[in-house]
């Protein structure tokens, strides 16, 4: 044997040992190459999201006004306190209560918190149709949003700032458009980014609301990431560089700095100089992920918030003492609680806070919030109670303390909040007075927050395409085993595999559909309403407009390992049957049914998730995408076409592999 064909080879034959061992070397080598492959990956993946540097800054680092008064003290000053909302999805179809829901947080959630600024961050509206898979502005959801707003004057008690999601820009061919109702019926009513500078007498407050909706906006799913070209990062430039005299800066958008494809420098160095960058988007991923929150490389949170839609939350966030503090809370639960003093360790920023602060403070200071009279705010500090907070004014409660008893290590302070309702709430979280570490963030949201999905699953296509593209060219041009007699399962699927590649009829339709997946349009149609574009797996081009791929190398992906690929190993198999002299209606005779039950099963499910893709198609993107899809709606046909040839083709190159194989006996 001159060349030993270690990939096509015979296992189980009896070879001669120096062969053997340079065969096991090679899978060897293939082993230890792979695992130091994934091995790069976990390290990859372990550097970029755990954070981070593990360094201990005493008195609180950097920030230049860490050791100036004012310090928090007993009464009620350098303080104030807003909300987020994310995710409303207002509906004219499902979950009837969503909006009196949301009419009774504009109304009593407000009123007993009256927060200075509410952010609704994005999908105000649900836009679906009600199959709930296509989606279209329906301007009676904006009016109830509107109508919400209105009744419940919650615009006259705060400055309430909403900003758009994906959802709000569906199929909406151009912001001029009449469909872009956000226009007419939000509060804020203008398109594009701004700053919006909260002033009070303690300082300014900068709070920039990125906007990173797709104009034009194409219908979902491929609206599901933003985007921010340069004109787009260069005016966020300007505005960040508007925040410098600023005490604060927080960043908003609908989208996760992971779900934005954006120019350079990229969206999280941008917002670099905000203490924390809060978005919604994700729903926590369903509830898989309850709590989505995280630090950047640049040191700034990232803080999703879990949906109105279904979870109905909100977050209540506070600055004292330029000190930055939040929590996540569940409507209508009260009493709501929030320790502005000593803050989290968790979330604490040395960069972007003054914490040294906190070693002279001279008052543990909490908000507390019920609709009920407040009866009692009991503080302790790992597990001693320290008494009752003294209710100052408003919300406010405070309690004086010694900080320096803390200064050594991190410490728990809790606080039981009661009030004359009965209704208790017990909120708490560890601090540190002196020693600010940086505490790692959960490793699972960091890399579904920060990491680049888009490049990801770009990446993740190209592995999958070459590989699927050089198995089918290498197994038309390398040589076939020799069958023997005791010839196992692993040689008569490589035969297989040659068996089609060297199969005109099969190679040909199998190489190029694939080759069709990477480069060719998937569907040319509506993309917008009356608007037509196309769409390939690298990108959508609509109305002039590119918008790079993103979902698309997920379903990309999806294509290749779900359809093309298991289509492939079935005619492999079918024509492996073949070969060994079976047609469809004996070849049950061959493998029994044990084998070939859940093989048919399977690939029959296979099949019927793509002819359910193009029915998702033709929800989603219309009548003409559905019939001028290439890669959903005419694979159909072909994979039928392919497996009706595999089973009654009968041309020479079947009958030269037939009497191959009948020159051996198998298992
Ligand atoms: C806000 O910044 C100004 C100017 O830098 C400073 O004088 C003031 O004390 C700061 N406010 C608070 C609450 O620290």
């Amino acid at each position: 044997m001159p060349e030993v064909e270690w990939l096509a080879g015979s296992w189980l034959s009896p070879q001669p040992a120096p062969v053997r061992r340079l065969r096991m070397l090679r899978v060897f080598s293939m082993l230890v190459a792979t695992g130091l492959l994934l091995a790069c990956l976990t390290a990859y993946v372990l550097e970029n999201y755990t954070v981070q540097p593990a360094f201990t800054e005493g008195s609180g680092g950097g920030h230049p006004r860490a050791e100036q008064p004012p310090y928090p003290g007993r009464a009620m000053d350098n303080i104030f306190w807003f909300l987020q909302v994310s995710d409303l999805h207002i509906s004219r179809f499902i979950d009837p209560q969503r909006t009196p829901d949301f009419k009774k947080f504009c109304t009593e959630t407000i009123d007993v918190i009256k927060p200075a600024i509410v952010f609704a961050t994005g999908d105000l509206t649900d836009a679906k149709t009600k199959n709930r898979i296509g989606s279209v502005q329906h301007e009676v959801e904006w009016q109830t949003y509107q109508a919400t707003l209105k009744q419940s004057r919650v615009l006259e008690k705060t400055k309430w700032i909403d900003i758009k999601g994906n959802h709000d820009a569906f199929n909406i061919p151009s912001l001029k458009s009449i469909n872009n109702y956000y226009r007419k019926y939000s509060a804020h009513r203008q398109d594009g980014s701004f700053h919006y500078v909260h002033q009070t007498n303690f300082g300014n407050y900068s709070f920039i609301c990125a906007d990173a909706t797709p104009s034009p906006g194409p219908k979902r799913p491929f609206n599901f990431f933003g985007f921010l070209n340069q004109n787009k990062m260069d005016e966020l430039s300007k505005l960040a560089s508007e925040t410098v005299c600023s005490n604060q800066t927080i960043w908003l958008g609908h989208y996760t700095t992971s779900t934005i494809i954006s120019a350079s420098p990229g969206i999280q160095k941008v917002m670099s100089s905000a203490i924390a960058y809060l978005c919604g988007h994700l729903h926590t991923l369903g509830g898989l992920m309850p709590v989505l929150h995280s630090r950047n490389e640049q040191g700034t949170l990232e803080l999703e918030l879990a949906d109105w839609m279904d979870n109905r939350k909100y977050r209540l966030l506070a600055f004292d003492h330029d000190l930055f503090s939040f929590v996540d809370l569940k409507f209508d639960k009260w009493p709501a609680v929030l320790i502005t003093n000593p803050k989290s360790a968790l979330y604490s920023s040395p960069r972007h806070e003054p914490l040294g602060k906190i070693k002279h403070s001279t008052h543990i200071r909490v908000l507390a919030f019920s609709p009920s009279q407040i009866t009692s705010v009991l503080v302790s500090i790992d597990g001693i109670a320290l008494g009752n907070a003294v209710h100052i004014e408003g919300p406010f409660f405070s309690i004086a303390w010694k900080a320096e008893d803390y200064s050594k290590g991190t410490h728990y302070i809790e606080v039981q909040v009661q009030d004359i309702a009965g209704r208790i709430t017990v909120s708490g979280h560890s601090f540190a007075v002196e020693e600010i570490k940086l505490l790692p963030f959960d490793i699972m949201a960091s890399f579904i927050l920060l990491a680049r999905h888009h490049i990801m699953a770009r990446v993740l296509f190209i592995l999958v395409f070459l590989a699927n593209v050089i198995i089918i060219v290498a197994f038309r041009y390398r040589r076939k085993p020799q069958l023997k007699e005791s010839s196992g399962v692993f040689t008569l699927t490589i035969f297989s595999f040659h068996v089609l590649c060297k199969t005109n009829i099969f190679y040909y339709p199998v190489l190029l559909f694939t080759c069709y997946v990477a480069v060719g349009p998937w569907f040319v149609g509506e993309v917008i309403d009356g608007q037509f574009g196309a769409c390939f797996v690298f990108g959508i081009v609509v109305d002039g407009h590119f918008f790079e791929g993103s979902l698309s190398f997920i379903f990309g992906i999806f294509q290749l390992t779900l359809f093309n690929i298991p289509l492939m190993c079935y005619l492999c198999w079918c024509l492996l049957l073949r070969c060994r002299g079976a047609c469809f209606r004996s070849h049950i005779k061959y493998t029994g049914w044990i084998r070939t039950v859940p093989m048919h099963i399977f690939i029959v499910v296979l099949f019927m998730w793509q002819v359910y893709s193009c029915y998702f198609l033709l929800i989603t993107y219309g009548t003409a995408a559905f019939f001028l899809s290439p890669v959903r709606t005419w694979s159909v046909p072909l994979a039928l076409v392919l497996v009706y040839k595999a089973w009654t083709l009968n041309n020479s190159s079947i009958r030269m592999f037939k009497a191959e194989m009948k020159n051996c006996t198998y298992s």
